[in-house]
């Protein structure tokens, strides 16, 4: 697949996903969360009037065996138990975890309750969280998050299983999984099966050509584990496109109708795993299901278009001292990651047509960064995902911004490292040739544990703001 389209386009093999753990909001400095005013019924009991919701949005992932295991909210006791931690979680729209708001255009598989459901909760609880009559329970409708089922036409997974090895409390790995396959085909929808749930901070699948093969003997062969150590891309190089990621609670993905990513004969797929090691460490064997068709079918070609913007993050207010110099921070970068980590900050400045003028007024407490991409060709955008780390505090995507007919694609105000995914657009949108794509993020550096100025790098005390876009050419 080639990039040479469409979009002033900024590749960066970026590290797309990190996500792990518990979070502990009740520590936010959450605003008050507003519960529309809505009618609701009284003496609202469990059985009758939450039963249902809960098990329509919440069970998926909160039984035993699923991604989140934690507090289970399968049966009555359970959920009566957890009640008030629930309505917390809900009025706060912690919970079903649903980052983007409805300011932006409306997404398949919106996972995020309706006012009316979160009243219904949070009333239910304030009326004494009564359990109710079994017989007044009537079982939800649909299946709300309408997840596509993928079929299994290959399952890709590591050949050997791998344990992290022990000093590392963060091991990015990569593996090559042959597609072996005889002749072109299109994927249309895959689905990752982490191994081991509580390890697995991200996974990021990478196509890469067959003459990529010496250079990941070479790298395999350089220590005795499976896959090699990939901290930040895939350290291989040559043209290498992502289809797809995984984070936790992330769903299985079918491309739209009619369209699918093609995949070559000869080409490989390569794995990157984020292993977070603070909870288990074991041997891993996780499995990427594809669901393909053959390339003779009347499919089209899926891009993934990728798009960076700068990042200039000073020390927040009353830091001062050398960790706060932006060259400070881009010896840094280049010492850890090499010389293409050293020119990627000047790089994207000039790429998005800016100078470091353009940031004077970043603050450590309010820094963003942004960039306008100019579309040289029509394009049907489907779907967007945005990248940035532990700093970031919103994300939007926009087109035309200024313009007499500006769109916010994505609007994610309350940027949560933990919940990060590709959204799909519940209709596709269409670019016209010269329109503008303008990505933003913004960041709060006084989050940081250990507040220096930040530069784009791949590490998770670095930071990003990276986008992809899943469109056809018209
Ligand atoms: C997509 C998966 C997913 C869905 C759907 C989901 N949760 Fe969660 N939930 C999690 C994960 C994972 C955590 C752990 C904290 C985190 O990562 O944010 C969590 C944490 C919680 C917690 C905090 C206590 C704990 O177990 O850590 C509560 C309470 C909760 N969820 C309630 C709900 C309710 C109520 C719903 C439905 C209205 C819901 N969740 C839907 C994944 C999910």
């Amino acid at each position: 697949m080639r990039l040479w389209i469409a979009l002033i386009l900024l590749l960066i093999g970026a590290g797309i996903v990190q996500a792990h753990g518990t979070e502990d909001h009740e520590d936010d400095d959450a605003e008050a969360p507003v519960i529309a005013e809505i009618d609701i019924p009284e003496n609202l009991t469990y059985q009758e009037h939450v039963r249902a919701l809960v098990e329509a949005n919440c069970v998926g992932c909160h039984s035993d065996g699923q991604i989140a295991g934690y507090a289970p909210l399968t049966s009555t006791e359970e959920v009566a138990l957890a009640a008030e931690d629930i309505k917390f979680h809900v009025i706060h729209r912690y919970m079903p975890p649903w980052p983007p708001s409805r300011e932006g255009l409306p997404l398949q598989h919106d996972r995020s309750l309706s006012d009316k459901d979160i009243a219904l909760i949070a009333g239910w609880v304030d009326d004494g969280a009564a359990l109710g009559d079994p017989e007044s329970y009537v079982p939800a409708a649909t299946d709300r998050f309408h997840l596509p089922e993928i079929r299994a036409d290959l399952t890709l997974q590591l050949d050997e299983p791998y344990t992290p090895a022990e000093d590392l409390l963060d091991d990015y790995r990569c593996f090559a999984l042959p597609l072996n396959i005889s002749e072109p085909m299109f994927i249309t929808g895959y689905e990752f099966l982490p191994d081991i749930a509580e390890m697995a901070h991200h996974a990021i699948f990478y196509v890469v050509d067959a003459d990529s093969g010496r250079a990941i003997q070479q790298r395999e062969a350089a220590d005795a584990e499976p896959g090699w150590p990939c901290y930040g891309g895939i350290g291989i190089g040559g043209r290498h496109d992502s289809f797809g990621g995984w984070v936790p609670g992330a769903m299985p993905l079918r491309f739209p109708a009619g369209t699918g990513f093609r995949i070559e004969r000869g080409q490989q797929i390569v794995l990157q795993m984020h292993y977070n090691l603070s909870i288990s460490r074991q041997p891993d064997q996780s499995q990427i299901i594809l669901e393909l068709e053959s390339a003779d079918s009347e499919l089209a070609e899926i891009m993934i278009l990728s798009m960076s913007a700068p990042v200039e993050i000073p020390c927040p207010t009353g830091v001062e001292g050398p960790q706060c110099e932006r060259q400070a921070a881009i010896e840094r970068v280049g010492d850890l990651y090499g010389q293409d980590a050293r020119y990627t900050p000047d790089y994207l400045l000039r790429a998005c047509g800016q100078r470091l003028a353009h940031y004077a007024e970043n603050s450590g407490e309010a820094a963003s960064g942004s960039c306008d991409m100019i579309a040289r060709g029509s394009l049907t955008i489907f779907a967007a995902l945005g990248h940035m780390h532990e700093l970031g505090s919103s994300f939007s995507l926009e087109l035309n911004p200024g313009a007499d007919d500006p769109l916010l694609l994505l609007d994610i105000p309350r940027w949560d490292f933990h919940w990060q995914g590709t959204y799909q657009f519940a209709e596709a949108i269409r670019v016209r040739r010269g329109d503008v794509l303008r990505m933003t993020c913004s960041w709060d550096n006084s989050m940081s544990d250990e507040p220096r100025y930040v530069v784009w790098g791949e590490g998770t005390s670095d930071e990003m703001c990276f986008g992809s876009l899943m469109a056809l050419r018209n």
